[in-house]
């Protein structure tokens, strides 16, 4: 064993103190102490999470909101339509003495129609998506089973979604009009998809040599990668492209998926407490003070003026989230933002102004920071929700540097901005921000030659570059040993997820 098993220990009937501000004692096998600071500690105080500076600005920090597309100079910057990801371009390849031994990422998934949630009332706009299939169907495997049944002759034909309405259907969907599903991942965003693999595969393959080659026979690098999305199939129709952009394979490649009640990555399994914490967070003095703030009210009032939002409708109103989401998509794609709806006819006047959304745009970042960064709790609320995977993550790096794991190289999650921002949390990034479309996150662990007796690292790259944490025990998370990582995981979420349950029935 390579922890001692005080920290789980450590935890049994602790106060909240403990859980906010514990600097603990963990033992590595050759008898060390790895000292971590388990506190909760405020991201930085920038333009992002200043509600003063973010209702009286204009623009968005830099922000991109209207194109998958940022010029190479400005590539790291933050784009929703498209984040920023490793890429040859700006990859810092690690020093010489670090040999890199497993990569684990996990990135949202890419550019999308809304969610049918996020409609306006009268929605007279069209979401097509004739430009591309969603290919659903089964395929007996012929050697799978052991019953002796030839499968050989059946095949299953590649059958795939086409929306169509029917003329003689007379319920209209609440929400949006056209061939596509709501959600469903856009022409656009397969071509991002396809691109996020190609460049990945160019760093992890071309620049390191780390990843088999496509040349390469497929049984050398189908055994060394994984694959991993939740059951939204948004997940799956990004998962696709980015294994092709990777290996230019046509033949099936196994999508790991956790039951939909309990998936550790979306995440899904029940946990009151944390929805518990969120709440409070959603009920506290700030939130509550920067929705009654003026200029917020005569945001709203313009918003629901033009979109036909009822000035009551609770969805709309306790968040920027589905205003930013409706208007987002729309930008991401080239549509203009809306206008005033006169019998249900979209009149060309009093639109929603670039300045209107942009005021949208800043509020929701400032949310996202409120809700993971700025608040105390969010820590515990972000450990407990998203700590199973954290603990799986643990797991994997734990059996790589103990050599007892399965020869797994390479674990790619696909996933959500809910994921994201948890994990964005639990690592306390200094400024958070709201994780945009195939936002990434990926853990690199590298082993140290030398004749100091080496050891094991781990890098952390948000967006392509280093993460910066606002926990001391993290700091800057470039060659973090990896002890000090797997502490601060175990201390937050148990080793083999053991505080998880706990946590989320509310034990503190
Ligand atoms: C917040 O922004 C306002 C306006 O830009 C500025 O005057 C103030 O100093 C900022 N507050 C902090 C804590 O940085
Ligand atoms: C996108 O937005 C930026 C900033 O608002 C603007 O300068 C640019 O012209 C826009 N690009 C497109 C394609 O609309």
């Amino acid at each position: 064993m390579w922890w001692s098993a005080t920290l789980s220990t450590l935890w049994q009937g602790s106060s909240s103190s403990l859980w906010l501000g514990a600097v603990a004692s963990v033992f590595a096998d050759n008898g060390a102490a790895v000292d971590v600071d388990l506190g909760w500690y405020a991201p930085a105080q920038t333009q992002v999470n200043n509600l003063t500076a973010v209702l009286g600005g204009e623009g968005v920090y830099g922000f991109v909101f209207n194109s998958s597309e940022t010029l190479d100079e400005a590539y790291g910057r933050y784009n929703w339509c498209n984040m920023p990801h490793v890429r040859p371009r700006e990859y810092a390849v690690a020093g010489r003495a670090y040999e890199l031994v497993y990569v684990e990422l996990v990135h949202r998934h890419h550019k999308r129609t809304p969610y049918a949630s996020n409609a306006f009332p009268v929605e007279p706009y069209h979401w097509d998506c004739d430009d591309e299939g969603l290919f659903y169907h089964a395929q007996p495997f012929t050697t799978a089973t052991g019953t002796g049944k030839d499968n050989t002759q059946k095949v299953a034909t590649p059958a795939y979604w086409k929306g169509y309405t029917s003329p003689t259907n007379p319920f209209v969907p609440a929400g949006w009009l056209g061939s596509c599903q709501f959600p469903q991942i856009t022409a656009a965003g397969l071509d991002d998809s396809w691109q996020h693999g190609v460049d990945l595969y160019a760093v992890y393959h071309d620049l390191l040599g780390f990843l088999p080659g496509r040349e390469d026979t497929e049984e050398e690098w189908r055994t060394k990668v994984k694959y991993r999305v939740t059951t939204n199939s948004i997940t799956s129709q990004v998962a696709g492209m980015v294994v092709h952009g990777m290996w230019r394979s046509t033949t099936g490649v196994p999508l790991a998926v956790q039951a939909a009640a309990v998936d550790s990555l979306e995440p899904k399994y029940p946990c009151a407490a944390s929805g518990s914490l969120f709440d409070g967070i959603r009920r506290g003095e700030a939130w509550v003070g920067h929705l009654e703030a003026e200029g917020v009210r005569g945001l709203y009032a313009v918003l629901d003026d033009i979109s036909g939002v009822r000035p009551d409708d609770g969805g709309f109103h306790a968040s920027f989230d589905h205003y930013y989401d409706n208007l987002s998509a729309r930008q991401c794609h080239g549509k203009a933002l809306p206008c005033k709806l006169i019998n249900g006819v979209e009149s060309g006047e009093e639109c929603i102004t670039q300045g209107l959304a942009d005021e949208v745009y800043r509020l929701g970042q400032w949310e996202y920071s409120r809700l993971y960064r700025d608040e105390r709790e969010s820590l515990a609320a972000s450990a407990a929700s998203f700590g199973v995977w954290v603990a799986e993550l643990a797991g994997h790096l734990r059996g790589v540097v103990q050599g007892d794991g399965d020869g797994t190289l390479w674990w790619h999650n696909i996933a959500h901005d809910g994921s994201v921002s948890r994990l964005l949390s639990v690592l306390q990034v200094e400024v958070m921000v709201w994780p945009g479309m195939g936002s990434e996150v990926v853990f690199e662990l590298f082993r140290k030659r030398g004749r100091d007796g080496g050891g094991y690292y781990v890098r952390v790259l948000f967006g392509g570059k280093v993460m910066r944490s606002s926990n001391p025990s993290l700091g800057v998370m470039d060659m973090l040993p990896v002890e000090t990582l797997l502490a601060y995981f175990d201390g937050l979420v148990g080793k083999g997820a053991d505080l998880v349950i706990g946590r989320c029935n509310g034990a503190v």
